[in-house]
């Protein structure tokens, strides 16, 4: 019986040794320690022992039960380790690679040439300032010398709020609230959303515009196309020549529309142009004296220049965009493009 025992464990122990999965361990433990288990059969046998024998016996047999079981808990602990130690491998994560990137965000186009537009007038001197986008009907219209039920009004068809102010229609306002608080001499721009009540391929009802304003002593209008020129050719990366034709804004006086050569053909004609060869771009004028005065500014010693240009226009001609509302449409495959 005791060659038996002898047999069982070490037939035990293979069997454990070989063993690789928890699973299979069970079934070990149950086939040797289990209730009708290899061991539980010798147990009963013990019976048949003479009285002398059996305690002997018994304490072998107890002995080989717990070398077994500790067998079994060792291989256990081990096959655990194991299990823990295959999934780590598995489901390794190398925190050093890089991103996959899809999602890098850039700049929308219209903000690009708006900072664009910023830093080259900072370089001459300019500061940014950006005005309201309520305004009262005083700001948008009376103190740039437009008066009540003057027809200029309907020029800009403007959206009213319920409290009687408005959406600002330019970004003129803001050259008053400037006005009213600074002294000369300024030199500002003035960046920001203007709304007016439009829509089509070149028009939306929201947009972007950019205004210049400066009021010094002796200011004139070879002040305005000095910088306008410098600025254009800034932007456009190219020399381009400037046409003004006179024009009407109330706020100035004279007042000029201005036209680019056009920067696709460099004034040959194209589509772009319409074959024209020239690109009508902004207004602009010396600042009217109404306007100082509406404002405290004595318009006998100084004068103002300004112009006011919209930001969705020279992003689409210098990108080369030939319907407005792609800029507002937020389909990504045209954004990705910038
Ligand atoms: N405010 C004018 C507009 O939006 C543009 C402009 C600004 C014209 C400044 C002259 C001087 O149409």
């Amino acid at each position: 019986m005791q060659q038996d025992l002898e047999n069982m464990v070490s037939a035990a122990h293979q069997a454990i040794k070989a063993v690789d999965n928890l699973q299979a361990l069970a079934e070990i433990r149950v086939h040797y320690l289990g209730k009708k288990g290899t061991l539980t059969d010798l147990l009963k046998g013990l019976g048949t022992l003479s009285p002398e024998e059996r305690p002997r016996i018994g304490q072998l047999v107890n002995e080989a039960k717990e070398k077994i079981q500790e067998q079994i808990e060792i291989r256990s602990q081990n096959l655990i380790q194991n299990q823990l130690q295959q999934k780590l491998e598995s489901q390794r994560l190398d925190v050093t690679l890089p991103g996959r990137g899809e999602n890098l965000g850039t700049a929308h186009p219209l903000n690009q040439v708006r900072e664009r537009v910023e830093t080259i007038f900072k370089s001459m001197g300019f500061k940014i300032i950006e005005g309201p986008e309520i305004e009262s009907e005083y700001y948008n219209f009376t103190a740039l010398n437009i008066p009540e039920h003057h027809p200029a009004r309907a020029m800009q068809d403007t959206f009213y709020l319920e409290d009687g102010n408005l959406l600002r229609t330019h970004t003129s306002p803001t050259q008053i609230h400037v006005m009213e608080t600074q002294k000369p001499p300024i030199r500002i721009l003035t960046p920001g959303r203007v709304f007016r009540h439009e829509y089509d391929h070149s028009h939306t009802p929201m947009f972007h515009q950019f205004e210049m304003l400066i009021i010094d002593e002796h200011t004139t209008m070879s002040d305005l196309k000095g910088i306008l020129s410098d600025f254009l050719n800034h932007f456009f990366e190219s020399e381009f020549e400037l046409r003004f034709r006179a024009s009407y804004f109330p706020f100035t006086e004279p007042s000029a529309e201005v036209d680019i050569q056009c920067v696709k053909c460099h004034g040959k004609g194209c589509r772009v142009c319409k074959g024209t060869g020239w690109l009508e771009i902004l207004g602009c004028g010396m600042v009217h004296p109404n306007v100082l005065a509406a404002c405290n500014i004595d318009s006998e010693r100084y004068q103002g220049c300004a112009f006011g240009m919209g930001i969705e226009r020279l992003a689409m001609l210098y990108y080369g965009i030939d319907d407005i509302r792609l800029l507002f449409e937020n389909d990504l495959r045209f954004l990705r493009q910038f």
